[in-house]
């Protein structure tokens, strides 16, 4: 088992009706604050409402950045950020999703910088001065909640970037937020949650015993409660289980002790979202049987991983060897399959033309070329070729 270091300084508070106390958190920080929504959808399902109401009964004074793009866009971060700038804001207050809660946590920074502000995303570094961040959650994806990462993109340059930023301070995790997350974003974010726990999961080190657990309990309860969210979406808890596994599975916490795996569906993922502006989730769920297909046929050395992965997330039994660790990948093929989004690039209008260049910046800090089992760019386009 590899060394590593826990330091999550999130304060999480989980459970329904927890943003009551949102007003007595807040007064921590001060009274000016700037709310960071997306689109719209906290306006149609009433949080919107409730949220502004208990702030405004309170004394609160609010500034508005709205409409967040999903793949938060680098001008709406300069946009939060002269916000701030201007008003004395004191803490920056993020509703909604994954993208809507890197932005905010993009823009805390940027109300300190006064360089370019994609300059700022492209020199990540853990320490930043940055307003705290205080989120309430809305859909369980991500991680976001409970993670120092903003992933914010640049649709000039075509590019997406992993940053480190600051942790939430303080996160409101009410899983009956999440009652009205319609079923596509319902089933892409579970299918993230499980790419986070599998891109843990596949790795050199065996011998961490507790973080594999935790990555196939995770893998299991996606398994498990996204078809009765899909089904009920107001079955409390399928939700609240699917919001759990959010925060924890990109929390580090399912890679401790294990050798860094390279997250490599993740590394091309955003590459392609960069190209194509497509919906995060969904892109891991074609990407990643397709990835295990291949590295399996590359590199026979990882068949054990993979018959682990299949007795212990789907439940085969049989003989330990290729044919159970194919197995194991048809299972989860199925299972993608059948929760209502695309299996393929072809279903999303997606050709070849732009995989040599997603390919290339993919390897961006090595996360293809020293990854679990070592891609080269032409086996990351051979991946992509498949997925069409
Ligand atoms: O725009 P709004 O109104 O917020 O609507 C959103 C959006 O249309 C909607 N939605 C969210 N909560 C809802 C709801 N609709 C109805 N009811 C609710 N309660 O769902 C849509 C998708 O939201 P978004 O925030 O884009 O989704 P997600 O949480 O999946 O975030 C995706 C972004 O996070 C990044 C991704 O790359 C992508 O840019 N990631 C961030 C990570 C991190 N910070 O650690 C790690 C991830 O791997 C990922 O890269
Ligand atoms: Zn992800």
């Amino acid at each position: 088992m590899e060394n590593f270091t826990h330091y999550i300084p999130t304060e999480l508070r989980f459970g329904k009706g927890v943003t009551e106390r949102l007003p007595e958190v807040l007064s921590r920080f001060g009274k000016n604050i700037l709310l960071v929504y997306g689109g719209g959808s906290i306006k149609h399902n009433g949080i919107y409402d409730r949220i502004t109401s208990q702030l405004s009964d309170n004394g609160f004074t609010l500034f508005e950045c709205a409409g967040v793009e999903p793949n938060p866009r680098v001008s709406t971060v300069e946009r939060g950020a002269a916000i701030c700038k201007n008003n004395l804001i004191d803490a920056v207050l993020a509703v909604g999703g994954g993208s809507v809660i890197d932005c905010a946590k993009a823009i805390a920074t940027a109300a300190f910088n006064d360089d370019d502000a994609w300059d700022m995303v492209l020199h990540s570094k853990p320490g930043r001065k940055s307003l705290p961040v205080i989120t309430v959650l809305t859909m369980s994806a991500t991680g976001s909640e409970f993670d120092n990462k903003g992933v914010i993109s640049n649709p000039e340059t075509k590019e997406k970037y992993s940053s480190v930023f600051s942790y939430p301070v303080v996160s409101f995790c009410d899983p009956t937020l999440t009652y009205s997350v319609p079923p596509y974003q319902t089933a892409c974010g579970s299918a993230d949650i499980l790419s986070h726990a599998m891109e843990a999961y596949f790795s050199r080190t065996d011998t961490s015993e507790i973080s594999d657990g935790i990555a196939e309990t995770l893998m299991r309860a996606v398994i498990h409660n996204l078809p009765i969210a899909l089904k009920e979406p107001d079955n409390y808890d399928a939700r609240a289980n699917l919001m759990w596994a959010s925060s924890i599975a990109c929390s580090g916490i399912p890679d401790y002790g294990k050798i860094y795996p390279g997250k490599t569906c993740h590394a091309i993922g955003h590459e392609f979202s960069a190209v194509y502006d497509s919906t995060h989730g969904e892109v891991l769920a074609i990407l990643t049987p397709r990835w295990m297909r291949f590295i399996l046929t590359k590199d026979p050395s990882v068949t054990s991983r993979f018959t682990r992965f299949a007795r212990r997330v789907w439940d085969l039994t049989g003989e330990d060897g290729s044919g159970l660790a194919f197995h194991g990948i048809e299972c989860l093929e199925q299972f993608l399959g059948g929760i209502g989004i695309a299996t393929s690039f072809s279903q999303l209008g997606i050709d070849d033309r732009h995989f040599t260049e997603i390919a290339r910046h993919a390897d961006l800090r090595g996360r293809c070329s020293n990854s679990f089992v070592p891609l080269s760019e032409n086996d990351v386009i051979e991946i992509l070729r498949n997925c069409l």
